[in-house]
């Protein structure tokens, strides 16, 4: 069994239903990539996977119990969340937001170990940000900035790490770079989850694929085996022909000309 899934859950905000009766299993030690369009409920279901949207009906499980029933920082050192939107707080350094991911291995009384700041510094390394350490937040690119609170979810050292468009605002070669490093932490053993939005970066990089539709689970499984036009076009509405890369042999999907 999957350490974390949702069994039946129904999702949504207010009066808003967003996914009924969804189950999906986030296989372990795999790089799990959910792709779907604007609006279909990927955010959502991360952010109840991080435990911090409560389904309406059934239940998220993380390893074998409740997610409602673990309590929040315990939780917290299982999954990590980079949400798709933050605000740092006015003024923090880099450094000192990396450091916010520590916060659920810290007590009262234990705080700012020897173990916290190293964890802090590999995540600023990792991510090429230890150039900016010191410097304010608001005074990073966005690009930068993105990559300051992917090194705070890092930093927050989880065997299961959701990143929600880790790779928005950066430059293709950023992108690359940090597409790369989760790579990594997978072969190192992690179970990873991304959402994105290039179907090619996606097919290239998962070994699991989600593509997400209206809350509904459309397909799932291996990029070679599940991406094809008719997947394209029932997902995303796109006519398009699907080829392979030329560099790694997954499927490439190129919309067709229409005009
Ligand atoms: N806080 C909220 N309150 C009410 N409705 C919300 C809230 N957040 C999202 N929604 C609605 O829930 C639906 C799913 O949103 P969600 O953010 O999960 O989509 P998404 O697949 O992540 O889209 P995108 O690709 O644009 O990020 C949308 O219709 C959205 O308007
Ligand atoms: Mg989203």
């Amino acid at each position: 069994m999957a350490r974390l899934q949702a069994d039946h859950v129904t999702l949504g905000y207010d009066r808003r239903t967003v996914a009924t009766n969804l189950s999906l299993a986030i296989p372990d030690g795999e790089f799990t990539v959910i792709v779907g369009p604007n609006g279909c409920g990927k955010s959502t279901l991360l952010r109840s996977f991080a435990r911090l949207l409560k389904p309406e009906a059934g239940r998220i499980v993380l390893d074998g119990k409740a997610i409602s029933s673990v309590p929040a920082k315990e939780a917290a050192r299982r999954v990590g969340l980079l949400p798709q939107s933050s605000t740092a707080p006015d003024g923090i350094t880099v450094s000192d937001l990396v450091g916010r991911g520590r916060y659920p291995h810290q007590t009262l009384f234990r705080q700012g170990s020897a173990g916290d700041r190293a964890a802090v510094d590999r995540a600023m390394e990792r991510t090429g940000v230890s150039e900016f350490a010191g410097v304010r937040v608001d005074e990073l690119s966005g690009g930068q900035r993105q990559r300051v609170w992917v090194a705070m979810a890092l930093a927050q050292e989880t065997p299961i790490l959701l990143l929600d468009e880790p790779t928005t605002f950066l430059d293709i070669a950023h992108q690359i770079e940090l597409l790369d490093l989760f790579a990594r932490l997978h072969e190192e053993g992690s179970t990873v989850v991304a959402v994105l939005h290039d179907l090619n970066h996606a097919a290239r990089y998962a070994t699991h694929l989600v593509a997400m539709k209206d809350g509904v689970v459309a397909a799932s499984g291996s990029p070679r085996d599940i991406v094809t036009p008719r997947l394209v076009e029932e997902v995303f509405g796109l006519p398009a022909v699907v080829i392979d890369d030329p560099e790694t042999g997954t499927p490439l999907v190129i919309p067709r000309a229409t005009r």
